[in-house]
């Protein structure tokens, strides 16, 4: 059997039985569209990430979008955030008309520097011909970024600030979630992800009711909610009263059934990762760069990537001996043709550049056995040793 990157069918199997029950009962149901798991799936996923409010949505993508929406980020606006992270991160922008500026990493952590996004703002507001209005920090590879910084920073040149845990849901610094620092904490259900469903799907986890409220309506056209009819009469339904432009970001019933499932052996999946993990430091740590967590956080390792100078000579080694690896991520989104007119902070973005040459991920999951894990680790041994 080849050693899976991910390993969804193992879990599949894990959960067995009640799953696929929670599946087809979705299907006889006919509730396909907002049916009762969807407010059970919230709930829920608000308690485990220490959120007043969970809002599912259709995907991490829109997850970013719809708070950027709910605060009319526009034309004219700068929201600061990585280039070292998914296209999607930066993408949300430009759906909005707004503009990405692009800012550098931690070396350690991969995760955005706050001295480089202070900078990034200074630099934008003396230029003045963008406002700035959001950061956007992300947790990536799984791992919390430096929020009391990074709060720090937004706040006192009176930014928002989401947390992009699309890759990082149920991190945690100092026992806290992001959403404990940031006004929204967005995450994508995308199936590779630590939790994911079985199709896409996504949610925005926030803090105000009425900034939840207003997320409920963009979610599903803009139709009016308690708070736009309160006081008023119709004598239609107010579901077809639109008081704003929205989108149909609905998560299918399914799809809620099947993370309920989920949810319920994350803990202990998210205990399982970090015994790989440290599995992995141990089998590797004295030969390359293995990643280094922020100080009291907790990383769920969505990835576990190390590093070293001839990356894509172990990424063929690897692949001659059927072992999969990803490069995450090979070209900075500032480097790509699309975005690379988007302004950078001051002084460019070295260390992103120089990471995106060296980073290398291996199979990281729940379910990895440690003897297809001391496989991984001898063949890094044995391509770092022959190369030395
Ligand atoms: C950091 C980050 N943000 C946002 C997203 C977007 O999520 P989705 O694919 O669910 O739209 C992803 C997905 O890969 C991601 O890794």
């Amino acid at each position: 059997m080849p050693i899976p990157f991910i390993d969804l069918q193992t879990q599949r199997k894990r959960l067995g039985q009640p799953l696929e029950d929670a599946i087809l009962k979705v299907v006889r149901s006919g509730a396909y569209i907002m049916g009762p798991e969807i407010a059970e799936f919230e709930a829920a996923l608000a308690a485990f990430g220490q959120a007043p409010h969970a809002l599912s949505c259709g995907s991490g993508t829109e997850a970013l979008v719809l708070p950027l929406m709910a605060w009319e980020i526009g034309p004219g606006d700068a929201v600061f955030c990585p280039s070292f992270t998914f296209a999607a991160t930066a993408e949300a922008m430009p759906l909005v008309g707004a503009s990405p500026v692009f800012v550098d990493i931690d070396p350690a952590t991969y995760n955005l520097d706050p001295a480089s996004l202070d900078a990034a703002i200074e630099a934008v507001k003396r230029e003045g011909k963008l406002t700035p209005k959001a950061v956007i920090a992300v947790d990536l590879f799984g791992q919390p970024a430096d929020y009391p910084a990074i709060a720090r920073v937004a706040q006192k040149h009176g930014l928002k600030l989401i947390a992009d845990s699309a890759q990082g849901f149920g991190c945690t610094l100092a026992a806290h979630h992001p959403i404990h620092w940031a006004d929204v904490a967005t995450t994508s259900f995308f199936p590779a992800k630590p939790l994911g469903c079985y199709g896409d799907g996504g949610a925005v986890l926030s803090k105000d009711a009425r900034f939840h409220d207003l997320l409920v309506s963009l979610r599903v056209h803009g139709q009016a909610v308690k708070s736009d009819i309160e006081g008023k009469t119709f004598e239609h339904d107010p579901k077809y009263l639109n008081v704003r432009v929205g989108m149909n970001s609905r998560m299918d019933t399914i799809q809620a059934a099947v993370l309920l499932q989920k949810l319920a052996i994350f803990a202990d999946e998210i205990d399982a990762r970090n015994r790989v993990a440290d599995r992995y430091a141990d089998g590797l740590g004295d030969l390359v760069s293995v990643p280094k967590v922020i100080q009291d956080g907790v990383s769920i390792w969505a990835q576990y990537t190390i590093e070293l100078e001839d990356r894509d000579g172990l990424v063929a080694h690897l692949r001659e001996q059927a072992i999969p690896s990803a490069v995450y991520y090979p070209i900075p989104i500032h480097k790509q043709g699309v975005y690379s007119g988007y302004p950078v902070a001051p002084g460019g973005l070295p260390v992103t550049e120089a990471k995106a040459a060296r980073v290398i991920s291996l199979p990281m999951h729940a379910y990895l056995t440690e003897d297809d894990q001391d496989q991984v680790i001898a063949a890094i041994r044995a391509f770092v040793k022959k190369n030395a």
